[in-house]
């Protein structure tokens, strides 16, 4: 069983997979491969539909492995990819209150994410609330990421 990360752009996902297990699996980094550009850019060339039905695909294909994923933020706007991470038996959904993940994404000049360029700061909250209930209903434990450490959350996660 895939032991599948999931929450909001800034959440920490690929830190504490990561940490998880060095052979962890990123999904937008496979996915920037396959589509031989930036999110960003496949976003305003293919539309984010386009990006979504890949991101879907992917998510079928990594169910099937034992491999610890960060899934990207939006990974839950489908519907049917809610049903198949409440189905997972480890879908770890990182919790965190809008102003920590609006901080961390301002500061992370390396990666620009498209919804964050061009969305205002309350268009970008309302996208946050609206997700919030689909993380809920897609996770399996959910951990309230925004004062700990990323060492605190691994141990909570393992159980240590
Ligand atoms: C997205 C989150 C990003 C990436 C894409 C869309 C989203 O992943 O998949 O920019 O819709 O929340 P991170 O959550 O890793 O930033």
């Amino acid at each position: 069983m895939a032991k599948i990360l999931i929450g909001f752009m800034g959440a920490g996902k690929s830190t504490i997979a990561r940490l998880l297990d060095e052979n962890y699996v990123d999904m937008d980094a496979i996915l920037t491969e396959r589509i031989g550009m930036t999110i960003s850019e496949y976003f305003s060339k293919e539309g984010e539909d386009s990006f979504r039905a890949l991101e879907s695909e992917l998510l079928e294909e990594l169910l099937e492995t034992d491999k610890v994923v960060s899934s990207g933020g939006g990974i839950v706007k489908n519907e049917r990819n809610r049903e198949l991470l409440s189905q997972n038996q480890e879908t770890i959904y990182l919790e965190a209150d809008f102003d920590t993940l609006y901080k961390r994404i301002s500061n992370d000049k390396e990666n620009k994410r498209p919804l964050f360029i061009t969305n205002s700061r309350s268009d970008f909250k309302a996208i946050f609330e609206e997700r919030k209930v689909w993380y809920e209903d897609s996770c399996t434990r959910k951990i309230d990421v925004t004062s700990k450490l990323p060492e605190e959350i691994v141990k909570e996660i393992q159980g240590i």
